[in-house]
């Protein structure tokens, strides 16, 4: 079964051509990094008007490289939400024209589903049970998952999401946007152990929620009480990044044994980040779990786990008709 994916929910454009839910024919994504760099973060208007000038052009793209013929598409798989609404609403109004005029079902894909589906691209398979580590620019939650399309979200965010974390803490230090790349990148200069910043809600060990903000505060406060030659832009990134590091393993650890789990996913794009990755992986080996890294290309927003989803949707007869709609503030388990 081939499905075209298509993925609009922020400030990425992508269209992907997927194989029975796992293997990908092409995926190709347009960062809009370009138009918000110089604003240091996504606006909405500019995100919305650059979906709707690229997203046709992208299709017609795919199947071109792709060597593949409109009636050879058996449905369309799209991103409904949560998200940005005007930007949701064009990938929605698209995948509806194409379902409607090729008489091929339609599949409103929650974004976070397509996070954890992302595992199933690289490696074919999802063991269940699993607990999923989700973080991205939007959302950072922990997730028992235990068969496909059933998720117990063991603890989330209560502020900030981590990469949300991640851009702003960048934007403090100058370093552009989105900051998650650039202080995963300078960090490998500075010193991980120079500034003691708080790791956040650790002391009791059944609670799965996150809290990023006080770390960010830290951030603010330790800037304005330092002149600037008293420490190193490194070292401020490498700590802030190491405190963060240290919360998101410990909790994937903890979340594992409470749930009597052998399985670790990562899902979104702060997955891609090298010190979460090494000392994740690390911690695994030492623990005896089963670690489950996607592809940095398949942790931040692409179609083809948007696709990947829509198939084990599809599996499971969940289908949409014409009355889907964008919903921004989808949560995970909510029924679209
Ligand atoms: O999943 P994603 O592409 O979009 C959302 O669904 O939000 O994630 C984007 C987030 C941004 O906040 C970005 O700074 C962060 O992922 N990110 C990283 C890295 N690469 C992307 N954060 C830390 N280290 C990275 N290497
Ligand atoms: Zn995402």
């Amino acid at each position: 079964m081939l499905i075209m994916g298509i993925e609009t929910s922020c400030d990425e454009t992508s269209v992907a051509l997927v194989k029975d839910g796992k293997e990908e024919i092409l995926n190709l994504v347009a960062s809009q990094m370009d138009i918000h760099g110089e604003f240091g973060g996504v606006v909405p208007e500019l995100a919305c008007r650059r979906h709707i000038e690229v997203l046709n052009p992208m299709i017609e793209k795919a199947l071109k490289r792709g060597k593949i013929k409109w009636e050879d598409i058996d449905a369309v798989a799209v991103t409904c939400g949560p998200g940005l609404v005007g930007a949701l609403l064009i990938g929605v109004a698209v995948a509806k024209a194409l379902a409607f005029s090729l008489n091929i079902p339609l599949i409103g894909v929650n974004h976070l589903e397509g996070h954890i589906y992302a595992n199933m691209l690289q490696e074919g398979n999802i063991p269940f049970p699993s607990v999923v580590l989700l973080v991205s620019g939007g959302h950072t939650s922990l997730i028992l998952v235990e068969g496909h399309g059933k998720y117990k979200v063991l603890g989330s965010t209560r502020d900030d999401a981590c990469g949300e974390a991640f851009d702003k803490v960048a934007r403090m230090l100058n370093l552009g946007y989105p900051g998650g790349p650039v202080i995963d990148k300078i960090s490998k200069k500075g010193n991980p152990k120079k500034i003691p910043f708080p790791r956040a809600m650790m002391e009791d060990k059944e609670n799965f929620d996150f809290s990023f903000s006080g770390l960010k505060t830290s951030v603010v406060y330790f800037l304005r009480s330092h002149k600037r030659e008293e420490f190193s832009i490194e070292d401020v990134a490498a700590s802030f990044q190491e405190a963060v590091v240290d919360v998101l393993v410990e909790k994937s650890i903890r979340a594992t044994k409470k749930y009597k789990v052998s399985h670790i996913l990562v899902g979104g794009g702060v997955g891609r980040n090298s010190r979460l990755r090494e000392k994740l992986t690390l911690r695994c080996q030492k623990e005896n779990i089963t670690l489950h890294l996607p592809h940095p290309k398949y942790c931040t927003d692409n179609a083809a786990m948007i696709a990947s989803a829509g198939y084990f949707l599809y599996k499971r007869g969940v289908v949409s008709d014409f009355t889907l709609d964008a919903y921004p503030n989808l949560t995970l388990t909510q029924k679209i």
